[in-house]
Order: C-alpha cells, then structure tokens, then sequence
C-alpha cells in the first residue's frame, strides 16, 4: 500500500513545518473574504499555477564531498549588506490579515536583517512605518490617474528616509480577481455570505475590525473619493483609478521628485530589461504580480535565464512569483536573481500569527535555503551558477 501523506493537523505556529502549513493556520484565522483577497490570482488563474509549476520543471544538481559546514546565507541586495537575498514584497491591505499589518512585516524584516517593501496601497502610512519599524525601507509606486497621488508618496517617500523607490508597471490596467469581487457589493459592505463567515471568526472580527476599525488605505485616503478609503472591497474602487497610460517616458517624470534608487516591478522580457538599464534604473524585479494581473502569463522564472543573458550584470535582478521554500530561492539565484521577493509567503505568516507568524515564515525560509545550499555543495548564495540547475 503506498505511504500516504497525513493532512496537517497542528494548530499552532510552532507546529507548522512549512509555508503550506501556515497558509492551513492563516486559512483557519481569518474570514473567507481576507483570504481569497491574499490568494486569489487573476480569472482562471492559470498565471497563479504556472508561478508554482515552473518550479517543477527545475531540478537541482549537487556537487557531493565539500565541506559546508562555512555556510552562511549573507548578500548584497542594492548595493547594501542584507542577512538573506529576500526582501518582503509590496502587498496592500496587511491589516486585513492582522491588525499589525505593514507594521508586523516590516519590523520583522528589520529584525532579520532585510529589505520590507510597503505598498502604496498599504493600510499603515509611511511615515509610522518609518518610525515604528526602523530597518531598510522600500517604498512600492504606483502611479494612478491622479498624478498627485504618487508625487506625493515619492515626496513622503523620500522625507521619511526610504531607500528604494519600486515602480510597479504591470497594472496600467487591473487585474480581474473574481474570488476577491464577489465577497464585496461596494467599499466597506460585505455580501451577507460573507458578513455571516465574518461572524463565525470572532477573534479576527474584534481584532481587526472593532477595536482598530476597518483598515483603510492610509498612504492614500486624501487622494481617493469620500466613502472609498475603506481597504475591505478595495476591488469595486481600484480598478477606475489604474492609469493605462503610463509609458517609458514616466521614468524621467519620477526622477524629477526621487533621486533614490529606482526599481521596476513588472519586467518580464530582455527588452524591457535593456531599457530599464538604458534609463539608468537601478533594477528590476521580474514579476507577475504573484498572478493577480495577467491571466495566462509566464512565470518569472521562466524568463529568468534569458533576462539574466542579456542584462549581464549591468544591474541587479530581483525576481518574485510563487517562492514557498528554500529550494525555490536557490532556483532563482543560481539562474542569476540577486534577492527574491516573498509575497504571499509572508502573508500567510501574518495571517497565522502577527509578527510571531512573520518571524516563522522568514524562519523556515531561511533554515531552508541554508540547507539546500549545504546540500549542493555550497558555502554562500555567490558560489551558486546555473550549473546547480537544470530544466526537465
Ligand atoms: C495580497 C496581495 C497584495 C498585493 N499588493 C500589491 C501591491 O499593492 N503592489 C504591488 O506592486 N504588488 C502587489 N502584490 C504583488 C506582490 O508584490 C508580489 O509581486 C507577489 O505577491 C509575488 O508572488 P507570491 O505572492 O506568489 O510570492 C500583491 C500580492 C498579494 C498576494
């Protein structure tokens, strides 16, 4: 009889093993409508798969008999010393998850030594941020219809201390999240299905809605229109704020109000490489959007090789989509990403548990990814090359 696998059955942080287990406690932790607003990918979903199924087609290839025992997992990210090539990516809306949101993320950051990125569509501002977490802060753009609207958060931005600007590019239109779209009927009102599954998650409802009040965008609330500030239904306002007309040429328009490091989020091709370097950008995060904006598209991954050929070192590639565990990261960096960007990965721990949860998801992330470098043949994340990978 073949060996099957046991469910998860813990309960608590310290039982979980695994990303997946503390996605199982987050899933358990939080109402329906909070979880399919952090799980769900773009329609049918078929971006959201590719990003996990492109790993399976990598598979790793060890050099046996080194001595390892001299490994340590410390990096350069941007020019600057990190403890791990990770830096949490930009996600909106944390404080649906846990009332200590954005500030959970990024203090856990700071305490393991490496980059947070707070979204423009973030429920905590930048500046208590700044304040109240401390570490290497970048500052997610996203620049929306009303213009004011990201020249005042590079302003901010830029006041607060924040060291890296990253412009998001891949949602000059919204993606459709349809699991996200149905638990909503406009800002702040919840579907009677999904009031109802509010109410069978007391802790979470107290915790995150009576005694902080229902998020809200902070960094943006001045910007958007009376009534729409609320994060709990942010799909039925985004999608009309999200500029389609948004080029190359913006660069030079954001350099007039940041003159830190430049990033863009959202390159998924060699020639969009090539002009991000050309414009003098300080690098690019190949991404997808964790599959929430383009349906059926490719996996960074994917196209890692071919971008890291043709950028040649000129400037750094961070790569996100789908990272769940150390052999994944290790993936990435052999095939010439310089850091990885944990999405989801760390949102599942703050829905499990807070800052607790955050600190286990880094954790496993970590010890993981020293245990897979141990096991190749290496002492640090420079020795690894695209030889340590293969396609299958
Ligand atoms: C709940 C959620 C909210 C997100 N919000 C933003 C955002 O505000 N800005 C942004 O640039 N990317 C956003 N992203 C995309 C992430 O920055 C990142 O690209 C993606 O999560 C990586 O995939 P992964 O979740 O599989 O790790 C969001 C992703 C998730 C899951």
């Amino acid at each position: 009889m073949p060996w099957k696998r046991r469910p998860y059955t813990g309960g608590t942080l310290e039982r979980a093993l695994n990303i997946a287990d503390l996605r199982e406690l987050a899933r358990r932790r939080v109402p329906g409508l909070a979880f399919e607003y952090l799980e769900g990918g773009a329609e049918d979903e078929s971006t959201l798969r590719a990003n996990r199924v492109a790993f399976e087609q990598l598979r790793l290839l060890p050099q046996t008999l080194i001595d390892t025992s001299r490994r340590q997992l410390r990096s350069t990210i941007l020019g600057a010393p990190a403890e791990a090539p990770l830096i949490i990516a930009p996600t909106g809306l944390n404080n649906m998850l846990h009332p200590d949101g954005d500030l959970a993320l990024a203090r856990t950051a700071a305490r393991r030594g490496i980059p947070f990125t707070l979204s423009s569509l973030s429920t905590t501002r930048l500046e208590e941020v700044a304040a109240r977490a401390g570490g290497r802060l970048w500052m997610q753009l996203y620049v929306l219809k009303d213009r004011a609207l990201a020249r005042d958060l590079m302003q901010r931005a830029a006041a607060a201390g924040f060291e890296a600007l990253v412009f998001t590019t891949d949602a000059n239109v919204f993606g459709s999240r349809e699991w996200d779209q149905r638990n909503f009927t406009a800002p702040g009102r919840p579907t009677v299905r999904a009031a109802l599954d509010m109410l069978r998650h007391p802790r979470w409802l107290y915790e995150v809605l009576v005694r902080h009040g229902i998020p809200r965008f902070r960094n943006v609330e001045s910007f958007l229109p009376p009534g729409k500030a609320s994060a709990m239904g942010g799909s039925t306002v985004l999608p009309g704020l999200f500029a389609a007309t948004i080029t190359w040429d913006d660069i030079a328009w954001i350099r007039q109000f940041w003159r830190g490091r430049l990033l863009i989020k959202g390159v998924l091709t060699a020639g969009d490489a090539e002009r991000a370097i050309a414009l003098g950008c300080d690098g690019i995060v190949l991404s997808n959007h964790g599959g929430r904006q383009l349906d059926y598209c490719v996996a960074a991954i994917e196209v890692l090789p071919e971008v890291a050929a043709a950028v040649g070192g000129r400037m750094p590639i961070i790569i996100d989509g789908g990272f769940r565990r150390g052999t994944d990261i290790v993936k990435a960096l052999a095939l010439g990403a310089q850091a990885v960007m944990l999405g989801r990965a760390t949102l599942y721990g703050l829905g499990a548990g807070g800052e607790a949860g955050v600190a286990r998801a880094l954790d496993m992330l970590f010890t993981e990814t020293d245990r897979v470098l141990g096991m190749l043949g290496c002492n640090s994340v420079s020795e690894l090359n695209p030889r340590h990978v293969r396609r299958v």
